[in-house]
């Protein structure tokens, strides 16, 4: 059809995929097996992506077609065991794929947040490096390191969100594990495959909260700019300002447009429609639950 000779010219659109993770144990409203946090599919659909749910524990050629359908891939936080679920698995086959593709000449960026920064910490090293940290609901201003002005993530954004990002407390942080700036400097693979843009402390140790690859359009937040306009548990770390959700779009945008950078697609739209997380409904879970609303998958 036209739209895709269209986009084999020139993308204006991208296709995202979001992995789904193992239902948590004491959720409630859970139904089958995996689920999406809707933070963020909405996080990419406001900053104009449409989203492909990625469901876990399918087969590696399922995840080749679907790798090759999308155009980038965003790993989210939550809570599940990083060295041996389901999550971890789809997220290596994935992560394997991109690597091959970019050095190919094929464009293909990854986002990391929270768990997804972790679990990328431990598909580039193969190790598992990461320390407790007192970091369970705080709210902290980035300490920006001198790389992060000429980074492709920062350079992106206006200066006032920049600036706002270094001096207010608006960057939300739900982690118990952290990767420390000293398990980071002394593993080689780690130092050599990601430049540190910035750095936190929970009072001890210092800790890495933002980071981009050197070689690859792989990114990686420790904190969470989806909750801010999107999540209502109450909850010291939870920033709702108009600072933190301006915050929020830029990373979202500009992981989108890395995205417009390849041309993946579909084979037709049939396939394309069936993928779309329009298929799926997600379920209202509380208003001040730690997910306000979760999308379920069989
Ligand atoms: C899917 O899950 C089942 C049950 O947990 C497991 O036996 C099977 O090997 C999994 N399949 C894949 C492709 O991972
Ligand atoms: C470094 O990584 C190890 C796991 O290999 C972990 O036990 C240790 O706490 C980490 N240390 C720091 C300071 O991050
Ligand atoms: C603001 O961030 C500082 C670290 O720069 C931290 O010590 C403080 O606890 C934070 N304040 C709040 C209210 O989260």
């Amino acid at each position: 059809t036209s739209l895709y000779l269209f986009c084999n010219v020139i993308c204006h659109f991208s296709f995202l995929g979001v992995l789904a993770q193992e239902n948590l144990p004491e959720d409630q409203f859970a139904h089958g097996s995996s689920y999406i946090a809707a933070s963020y599919i909405k996080y990419l659909e406001g900053a104009g992506a449409r989203v492909v749910p990625i469901r876990i524990n399918r087969t590696e050629e399922e995840y080749t077609k679907i790798f090759y359908s999308v155009n980038g891939l965003l790993l989210p936080g939550g809570n599940v065991d990083i060295q041996t679920s389901q999550f971890t698995r789809a997220a290596k086959i994935f992560y394997d794929l991109a690597l091959k593709a970019n050095d190919a000449g094929d464009y293909f960026p990854i986002w990391g947040t929270c768990q997804g920064f972790q679990q990328l910490s431990v598909l580039t090293s193969n190790k598992n490096l990461l320390t407790l940290t007192d970091t369970k609901a705080v709210a902290l201003p980035l300490t920006l390191t001198p790389a992060a002005q000429s980074s492709r993530l920062f350079r992106s954004f206006p200066k006032d969100v920049l600036q706002s990002l270094a001096d207010e407390n608006i960057t939300s942080n739900f982690h118990s594990w952290s990767l420390s700036l000293q398990n980071y400097s002394r593993n080689a693979k780690l130092k050599r495959f990601y430049k540190v843009l910035s750095t936190n402390t929970d009072g001890k140790k210092e800790f890495i909260s933002t980071m981009e690859a050197y070689r690859y359009p792989f990114y990686a937040v420790q904190w969470h700019p989806e909750k801010s306009p999107f999540e209502w548990i109450d909850k010291p770390g939870m920033v709702h300002s108009i600072a933190a959700i301006r915050a929020c779009f830029y990373t979202a945008s500009f992981f989108v447009s890395e995205a417009m950078k390849n041309h993946h697609s579909f084979s037709n739209l049939v396939e394309e429609e069936r993928a779309l997380i329009y298929n799926f409904s997600p379920v209202f879970r509380g208003i001040h639950a730690v997910f306000v609303q979760n999308y379920y998958f069989d």
